[in-house]
């Protein structure tokens, strides 16, 4: 797929094919993709916890309220930013941190190469979500520098959405000055 086209039609995905199942070579090569996402002093901090069990799926709703409808997918991707290796600054009067962005960035990776392997996914917010970080941390037992920036339900879809053609607004370009 041209990169150009999988930007532009690359959309959210919310119903899955339950009786086709993704290989674990089709989740790896999707995670290999993502894993060339830029990350800020290329500190790579992302990691990503796979799980397909069924009840497990069910509950991220419990911690989630949008994410229903992960009980369908194929399997849920969980990225998370290590808040110890990603480029930040917790001293003096600066308190920064890119983990967030860095995760996302990952994220946005395995949505794109989900979409074109012709898998279908959806990000669902974590990060910076406080009350959904600690939810998840404790639901899926991750170490304390693990933040979850995106949880991913992914499979084979079964809907495909209109695909939209208001979403370039030249307005929005700024040429030059404010
Ligand atoms: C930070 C973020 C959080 C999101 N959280 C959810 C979510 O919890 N549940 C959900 O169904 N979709 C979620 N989405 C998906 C958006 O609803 C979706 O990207 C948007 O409606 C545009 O549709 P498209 O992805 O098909 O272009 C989230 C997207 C982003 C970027």
């Amino acid at each position: 797929m041209d990169l150009t086209d999988g930007l532009r039609t690359r959309r959210s995905i919310r119903q899955f094919n339950e009786t086709k199942k993704l290989s674990k070579a089709d989740i790896e090569a999707v995670l290999e993709a993502a894993s060339y996402a830029p990350s800020a002093h290329n500190k790579q901090p992302w990691h990503f916890l796979v799980i397909d069990d069924k009840e497990v799926l069910a509950g991220f709703r419990t911690v989630q309220p949008w994410t229903s409808f992960a009980k369908n997918a194929s399997c849920v991707v969980v990225v998370c930013a290590d808040t110890e290796e990603t480029f930040h600054r917790d001293k003096d009067e600066e308190h920064w941190s890119y983990a967030d962005i860095d995760g996302t960035l990952a994220a946005y990776g395995v949505l794109l190469a989900a979409h074109n392997k012709g898998f279908g996914a959806c990000f669902c917010g974590a990060a910076p979500m406080p009350k959904v970080i600690e939810g998840l941390q404790k639901y899926l037992n991750l170490p304390q520098n693990m933040r979850p920036v995106a949880i991913i339900p992914m499979g084979y879809p079964a809907e495909s959405p209109k695909q939209p053609t208001d979403r370039f607004k030249p307005e929005k370009i700024h040429w030059g000055k404010w």
